[in-house]
């Protein structure tokens, strides 16, 4: 139908007569002439309409935003002052010999260089928001960065197989989606949280290095950063350690930014324990641009006249601890206290500060709600230990260690990008390794995997699993970068016995065990060789990459933060027959299809 895409018409073809087909983005009427930027997905180019050309300028004259035009013309220079040079189609215009209108529009619900448009709008009319060329923008680079990880991978001998989407749970932490079986009266299919067993699977299977670009589901609470079904690069790799993963992915991570955006990362990535990471951080993903630091404090409060602060360092699960802000004294009443408000989102109860005015003075320098009930000695350790200078602010968190990692961890990050202590890095990344191989439950008192289940525990830990989990390190390894965890994997358990105490760690008892995991465990009986691997979460990784708030951002047709699609109104009720073929009877008939008319 056409001889080229609009964005890609230049002076080469100044004199050539060219058909061209797209969308008219605007029109103009310029007295007597009429100018369309006729669009596609390589982008625009000038379309000059003469009265000269009757039919043609009739057309012109009906068409309107978004209609679908085939247009014949002569491509030529714009006349000398109306070039637009930051256009790639800039220097030419094409005057039209004939238009034709392919299909008119309606009247869309915003144009198409709009900004700032509702994102309820756009997400049911997602067809019209993919137009926009951000988005076009977002689904190209992320084509890409999936297409160069593909590469990368088959050039390491990587094999790309697929894995079930009908299966059985795979636990990674969250709910699953479950599918009714017609077949087999009340019983269910999962879909994958992970391929995680499967891929390990094929490793027994001699397989030795897969890889699968592949759909997850989780039924978690959603965030800017989750969605119930995402993709992940998911990989595994047969005799490999830690190092041999976390090298080659690194390695396809700095190959990937270098090749789609031309970013230089640094080789090699730094590594940080889980543990120093909470302790400095106050979080397993701390984002390296953030030069603000938490100090620890529990030990020095412990006899303090100051319960708030006192209770948590005398409590086995509680810390004490404060973020210093260099020159942070100036900071108003009002923005301490929207912080303040901040911190209760993590279950904080206050956030207790000391400005100090002048160190000298001791005591009587400081100026704070709570220095009256610390003694001397404590505020000397206070200060010494956080290094605070004239002119700074403390603030302080004391409550159970999470509560107190989770506030002053997103407390960082908040007052260091609102703040700019930021070390002007445009990208950080980050191994973080050594994780604990669980964490416990306090709702139900008991252990929970921290990664999932399969995660091998450290050389040396094993006898722990049984002793003492809560000390138990995994060769678990997450990539962060900018304080977003990008990937996550480790090498796995191989041998049965020790898959079998992980199990009894987690108080899976032995027919929970053989009824979900048996064909695993058999598995293992079978000459599994040593393995690992690791998935990276490509939502994530282009969100970024685009800069984009918002993982919907970087997908064609994602769910709302309730896990619905407002443009085809998933999830939807169902008639009685699909369900009476299913075997279910709902509880709330209100969801039935009859019900809702
Ligand atoms: P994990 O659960 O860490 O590991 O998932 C891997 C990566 O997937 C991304 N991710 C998500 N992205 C968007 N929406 C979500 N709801 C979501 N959940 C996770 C994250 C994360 O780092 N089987 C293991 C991997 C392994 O051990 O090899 C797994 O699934 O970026
Ligand atoms: P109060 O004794 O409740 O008046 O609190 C005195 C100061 O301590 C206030 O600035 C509170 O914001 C702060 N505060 C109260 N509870 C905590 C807590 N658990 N952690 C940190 N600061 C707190």
């Amino acid at each position: 139908m056409r001889s080229l895409y609009c964005g890609a018409v230049n002076a080469d073809h100044i004199g050539q007569t060219l058909t061209l087909c797209g969308w008219a983005h605007r029109r103009r009427d310029h007295g007597g002439v009429i100018f369309i930027d006729l669009r596609d997905r390589e982008g625009m180019v000038q379309v000059v309409i003469d009265p000269d050309t009757p039919e043609a300028f009739k057309a012109a004259e009906e068409t309107r935003s978004e209609f679908v035009l085939k247009v014949v013309g002569k491509v030529r220079p714009r006349p000398a002052g109306t070039e637009n040079p930051n256009l790639p189609t800039g220097m030419v215009e094409v005057l039209t010999q004939s238009l034709e209108v392919l299909n008119p529009s309606l009247t869309p619900p915003f144009q198409m260089d709009e900004d700032n448009i509702n994102e309820n709008i756009r997400l049911q009319y997602r067809y019209l928001d993919l137009r926009r060329e951000p988005m076009q923008h977002n689904m190209r680079l992320r084509y890409r960065v999936a297409k160069l990880m593909r590469d990368y991978l088959d050039r390491h001998g990587f094999m790309d197989i697929e894995t079930p989407m009908l299966t059985r749970s795979t636990p990674e932490g969250a709910r699953d989606y479950l599918v009714p079986s017609r077949v087999h009266d009340g019983m269910f299919y999962a879909l994958p949280q992970s391929p995680q067993l499967f891929k390990q699977l094929l490793m027994v299977a001699g397989y030795d290095r897969y890889f699968q670009i592949v759909k997850c589901f989780r039924d978690e609470d959603l965030r800017a950063d989750r969605q119930p079904e995402f993709t992940q690069v998911d990989l595994e790799m047969s005799f490999v350690e830690e190092n041999d993963v976390m090298s080659l992915v690194e390695g396809m991570i700095r190959d990937m930014f270098k090749q789609a955006q031309d970013i230089d990362l640094p080789n090699p990535f730094p590594r940080m324990t889980f543990q120093e990471a909470m302790s400095r951080f106050g979080s397993d993903k701390p984002d390296m641009r953030v030069t603000l630091e938490i100090t620890e404090l529990t030990d020095v409060m412990k006899d303090v006249d100051f319960k708030v602060f006192s209770g948590p360092a005398n409590a086995s699960n509680g810390r004490v601890a404060a973020i210093r802000v260099p020159k942070g004294g100036e900071f108003s009443r009002g923005e301490i206290d929207a912080w303040t408000e901040f911190v209760k989102i993590y279950g904080a109860k206050g956030l207790a500060y000391i400005k100090v005015n002048e160190k000298a003075k001791g005591r009587d320098g400081l100026q704070s709600p709570i220095v009256k009930n610390i003694h001397d000695a404590a505020l000397a350790e206070i200060l010494a230990r956080t290094g605070a200078e004239d002119g700074d602010i403390l603030f302080f968190g004391a409550d159970k260690a999470k509560i107190v990692n989770d506030a002053l961890g997103a407390l960082r990050a908040k007052i260091g990008h609102e703040k700019g202590y930021v070390d002007g890095r445009a990208w950080a990344p980050l191994w973080v390794v050594d994780f604990p191989m669980f964490e416990f439950n306090e709702d139900e008192n008991r252990w929970d995997a921290l990664h999932h289940p399969f995660t091998g525990p450290k050389d040396g830990h094993e006898a722990l699993l049984t002793s003492d989990p809560g000390k138990a390190l995994s060769k678990a390894y997450d990539m962060v970068l900018n304080g977003w965890e990008v990937g996550g994997g480790s090498i796995r358990i191989h041998r049965e016995e020790v898959q079998e105490k992980v199990f009894a760690a987690l108080n899976i008892g032995e027919e929970e065990r053989r009824n979900k995991f048996g064909f695993l465990l058999d598995a293992l009986k079978y000459g599994a060789p040593p393995h690992g691997g690791l998935a990276f979460g490509l939502d994530r990784l282009v969100t970024l990459m685009t800069g984009a708030e918002s993982i919907r951002d970087v997908i064609a047709f994602p769910k709302t933060q309730r896990a619905s699609c407002l443009m085809t109104d998933a999830p939807n009720a169902v008639d009685e027959k699909q369900l009476r073929e299913l075997h279910i009877r709902l509880r709330n008939t209100a969801g039935t299809a009859a019900a809702q008319g």
